[in-house]
Parts: C-alpha cells; structure tokens; sequence
C-alpha cells in the first residue's frame, strides 16, 4: 500500500510528464495507406484545431486514469488504471507529433482541462469502484463518437491524420481495453 506522500509524488509526476514533458510512444506512429497530400491554409487550420481537441482529450484521459488510481482502494484495480495511463500515452505521443506536423499547437488551457479531468476522476473514484467504472466506460464511448465525428471533418487529404485517428478507435475497442469497462 503506497503512502500518502508517495501518492501525492506519482499523482504530481504524472501531471507534470503529461502537461509538460515530450511524450515518447511505444508504437509507431500509425501511418496512411496512402500519403498526405497537400493541405491548404484552411484546410491545415481546420485538422489542427481537431488534433488539438483529441490531443485535450487524451490528456484528460491521462487526468481521470491517474486520479481514479490514485483514489480506489483496489490494488488490482489501481493497477489497472495506472496501465491504461500507460497505454494511452501512445496517443499523447500520436497527437502531440501531428499537431507538430501540422504546424499547430496544444491548448493553452491544458494544465485547466487536466485539473478538471483530475478532479470529476476524484470525484468518480469516491463514489465506490463500480461508479468509477462506470464514468470511465461513459467517458470512453463519447471520446469513440468524438472520434468518429472528427474522422468526418478531416479534410479529405488529411490521411495522415486520419490514420491517427483511426488506431485510437481501434485501439478503444480492443479486447483487453474492454476488460476496464462494466460493459463493452
Ligand atoms: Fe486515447
């Protein structure tokens, strides 16, 4: 069982590597059957502020895993969400290099966005470890219809983020990410 301290240091490390440290992946980064082709101003603009969106909503992910683990009481279950935190760093990493791509920029207001994600994760995880789950389930089926939306968006040239984009809804639906969901 972690002391508080060391709670607090993994739950401050984690907010600092997310919000201010250069992601590293463990996977390529998914790549076009086809490349890119070349994208207009309008047309960059628009594909970035979508990546800049998904790139928010993966360092939320990163909030709510890190705050339900630091929160349950389950050491299994505590495991758990520190390796879906672990997995979801892939697309961190995958989002971050296409905004670079795309000549775009992260949010400013991230360090708000994972404050707030942080805080509902703690919120969530003090109602009991079923309800946790439940909001993570929840939150992982809009991100998947988020998903879907912005694949329609794209520009049509865009394949390289597209290709992102498509992973992450693969990688969502995956059997042994089902596993951390009450239903699936
Ligand atoms: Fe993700």
């Amino acid at each position: 069982m972690n002391s508080p301290l060391d709670s607090a240091i993994a739950v401050a490390d984690a907010a600092l590597r997310t919000l201010f440290a250069k992601p590293h992946a463990t996977r390529p980064t998914p790549q076009p059957e086809s490349p890119s082709g070349p994208l207009n101003d309008a047309e960059r603009r628009e594909a970035g502020a979508l990546m800049r969106v998904n790139h928010v909503g993966e360092v939320c992910a990163q909030a709510l895993y890190t705050a339900q683990a630091a929160v349950t009481r389950d050491a299994a279950l505590r495991a758990h969400f520190s390796e879906a935190a672990r997995e979801e760093t892939d697309h961190l990493a995958w989002t971050v290099q296409r905004l670079e791509e795309l000549g775009a920029r992260p949010s400013v207001l991230n360090p708000l966005w994972y404050a707030g994600a942080f805080g509902l994760g703690l919120v969530a995880g003090r109602l009991g470890d079923a309800l946790s789950l439940g909001f993570v389930a929840e939150t992982e089926r809009q991100v998947e219809a988020h998903l879907d939306g912005h694949l329609d968006r794209l520009p049509a040239a865009d394949s390289a983020s597209r290709a992102v984009i498509n992973q992450m809804k693969v990688d969502e639906a995956r059997p042994e990410n089902c596993r951390r969901r009450p239903r699936c």
